[in-house]
């Protein structure tokens, strides 16, 4: 085990254990992301019902042109969470990059999605950093000013007060003149909503059900995978689908030698993927320190694209 992977082991046993500990049980939806998680997730991204990745290509495709205007020529691009990298070509081409520097938890993903943008960009120079964006981490020396690139509504995950820490600690890893290219999910119809997080296939099931599968296989647990079930709600008040493992009886088993019992419907709440409407976005953006240059939508405004400048002064405290 390499030491990145004992420490991230290390930090989900507590996750998890703290979590299931809980009167409403909880994982933070960050480890959905084993190997399997992450090749699920690409699924995901495919689905019919799963708008979200085919409207921002659109979008990115779109507004290439303005891409280049607004989030700078030629400068290196730092993706945050890079996964399969799908979109990043978009924006590079967009953008005339040279340098990429993608972070991504998921080291061995990392790797393999690099080995296939090399062979794509044989003139773009790589350098991963493998590791969680959401601390600081220490980038490679780039040529600044710098654009970063946070697609697909990553940032719907975290709830609002983290979200706003998280874009700051992006604003100050990025320094000086910096742009942000950030897809943000719309609010739109429930139906919509709870369609894309409960595909008919059941990929999005098996997405959710793996983090049992991963805390079994990791965490040395008991879990009956046969005693859960997916569900995806939308909360208008909250404005947020919440992804849950409903225990469809009452079930009891041991992670890491601990015991845990839930009651039949108790649930282990697993994700929530917050969305924005236009002016909520620009409220996120200033509130943590950016300030919006433009925001684009498809005709269905069921995604947002937006493009943030940090301007040319220090980080407010
Ligand atoms: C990664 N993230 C933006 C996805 C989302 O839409 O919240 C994760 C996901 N969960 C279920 N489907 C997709």
């Amino acid at each position: 085990m390499t030491e990145l992977a004992a420490e991230v082991s290390g930090d989900f046993a507590e996750a998890v254990l703290a979590g299931l500990a809980l009167p409403r049980k909880v994982i933070p939806a960050r480890y959905f992301y084993d190997q399997r998680g992450s090749e699920l997730f690409e699924q995901i991204t495919g689905l019919a019902e799963y708008y979200p990745t085919r409207t921002e290509r659109w979008l990115l495709q779109h507004h290439a042109a303005d891409l280049e205007r607004l989030a700078g020529r030629g400068r290196p691009v730092v993706e945050f969470g890079a996964g399969s990298a799908a979109k990043t070509p978009l924006l590079l081409d967009a953008t005339q990059a040279r340098t990429y520097v993608p972070i991504d938890i998921s080291g061995d993903f990392l790797a393999e999605a690099m080995e296939d943008l090399a062979r794509l960009r044989p003139n773009l120079a790589i350098m991963p950093v493998a590791g969680d964006f959401t601390r600081p981490l220490d980038l490679p020396r780039l040529d600044g000013p710098l654009t970063g690139f946070f697609p697909g509504s990553t940032i719907g995950n975290f709830d609002h007060a983290s979200a706003v820490d998280l874009l700051r600690s992006f604003r100050t890893t990025l320094g000086k003149d910096a742009r942000l290219v950030i897809g943000i999910d719309t609010r739109k119809n429930a139906g919509l909503l709870e369609a894309a997080y409960d595909d008919a296939e059941g990929v999005t099931a098996a997405f959710n059900l793996n983090l049992l599968t991963r805390i079994n296989r990791e965490l040395d647990g008991t879990v009956p995978l046969d005693a859960f079930e997916h569900r995806a709600v939308w909360h208008s008040g909250f404005g947020r689908i919440e992804m849950h493992l409903v225990a469809t009886r009452a079930v009891d088993f041991t992670v890491a030698g601990r015991r845990f019992a839930l009651r039949e419907g108790e649930t282990i709440h697993t994700e929530n993927s917050y969305k924005y409407t236009p002016e909520e976005a620009r409220l996120l953006a200033r509130a943590s320190g950016w300030e919006p240059l433009a925001m684009w939508t498809d005709p269905d405004a069921l995604f947002g694209l937006h493009v943030w400048t940090a301007g040319s002064g220090e980080a407010q405290p």
